[in-house]
C-alpha cells in the first residue's frame, strides 16, 4: 500500500504542527491563569476540590495551565480548547497529559513545576524523558548542601564568593528535573544525579543569565538549559539533544492566554 495520506485521513496533530519536534516551556504567573475552573476537566476539577490548602491549589492551578499551553505548544494546536486537554498525576505522582479531542494526537511527554507565584512547564512530542523545575533563589545552609550535593558540587558552589545562592539553587533545580524526568523525584538520592553547569562566560560569572547542564552518569544521563530571572532559576532537562537545541536562548515564555 502507498504511503500517501489524503488530507481527510491525516492525523489532526499533523496536519496542524508537522513533525518538528523541540522541548517547548511556558511560565505562567498567577495573573495568566484564568479565574473560573471551565479551562479544567471534569476529573481535574475533582481533583482541585479535594485540595484544601489555598496555597497547594493556587500553586496546582499554576501548574496546570503552564503546562496545557506547553502542550498545545508541542502539539502545534493552540486552538486546542485547554479544557480538551487532562493533566492527572500518575500514583507516583508524575503529571501525564492527555488530550481528549477528535484526531489521532501524538504522546506527549510533560513535567511542571512551581515556586512562589510562578508556574513552568515543559513538554516534548513522544515517550521521552522529561523534567524541568524552577525554584527561588534563596540561601542555602550548609546542612543542606552537605546532606543532598557530591563534594565537587559543593566546592563548586563554594568557588565564587556572591554566588553561592544561585550555584546550590541551579543545582538544586537541575536534580530536581533529572529526578522528575525519572519519575522518581526524591525517592532517589539527589547524589545520584550529579550536575555539571556552564554559565555563558564559564569563568565563572554566571550571573549572564543562563548556560548549559549535564546531569547524571552512565545509564542516566541527561543534557539541559538553565536560566536565572532575578529572583528565580529554572532548568529543564531531557535525554534530547537536538531537541533542546532552541531552548539555548531567551528566558521561558510567558503562557498568557492568546
Ligand atoms: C518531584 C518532587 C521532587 C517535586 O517537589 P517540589 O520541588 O516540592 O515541587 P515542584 O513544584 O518543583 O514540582 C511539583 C510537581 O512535580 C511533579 N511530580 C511529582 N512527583 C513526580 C514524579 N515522581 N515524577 C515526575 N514528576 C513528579 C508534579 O507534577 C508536581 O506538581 P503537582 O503536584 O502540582 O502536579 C517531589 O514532589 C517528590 O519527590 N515527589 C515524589 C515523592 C513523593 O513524595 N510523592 C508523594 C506521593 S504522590
Amino acid at each position: 500500500m502507498s504511503g500517501l495520506q489524503t488530507r481527510a485521513h491525516r492525523p489532526a496533530w499533523r496536519a496542524v504542527g508537522g513533525r518538528r519536534t523541540a522541548v517547548v516551556v511556558r511560565r505562567a504567573d498567577v495573573d495568566d491563569v484564568p479565574t473560573e475552573h471551565d479551562w479544567l476537566t471534569e476529573r481535574e476539577r475533582t481533583v482541585l476540590r479535594a485540595l484544601r490548602v489555598p496555597k497547594r491549589r493556587t500553586d496546582w492551578r499554576l501548574g496546570r495551565w503552564a503546562a496545557k499551553e506547553a502542550v498545545v505548544g508541542a502539539v502545534g494546536a493552540a486552538w486546542l480548547p485547554r479544557a480538551c486537554i487532562e493533566i492527572l498525576a500518575t500514583t507516583g505522582g508524575r503529571p501525564v497529559a492527555r488530550i481528549h479531542h477528535p484526531g489521532a494526537w501524538p504522546r506527549v511527554a510533560l513535567s511542571l513545576s512551581h515556586a512562589g507565584d510562578t508556574g513552568f512547564a515543559a513538554a516534548l512530542r513522544g515517550p521521552a524523558p522529561l523534567g524541568c523545575d524552577v525554584e527561588q533563589v534563596t540561601e542555602r545552609s550548609q546542612e543542606f548542601v552537605n546532606d543532598y550535593f557530591t563534594a565537587d558540587e559543593a566546592a563548586w558552589i563554594r568557588s565564587v564568593p556572591g554566588e553561592s545562592a544561585l550555584r546550590a539553587n541551579l543545582l538544586w533545580s537541575a536534580k530536581e528535573s533529572a529526578l522528575k524526568a525519572l519519575g522518581e523525584g526524591l525517592r532517589m538520592d539527589p547524589r545520584c544525579v550529579p550536575v555539571v553547569a556552564t554559565g555563558a562566560g564559564d569563568g565563572f560569572a554566571l550571573v549572564p543569565h543562563g548556560g548549559s547542564l549535564s546531569v547524571g552518569g552512565p545509564g542516566r544521563r541527561f543534557l539541559g538549559r538553565w536560566w536565572c530571572t532575578g529572583p528565580l532559576v529554572w532548568t529543564v532537562v531531557s535525554d534530547r539533544a537536538r531537541e533542546l537545541d532552541g531552548l539555548a536562548a531567551g528566558l521561558p515564555p510567558r503562557s498568557a492566554p492568546s
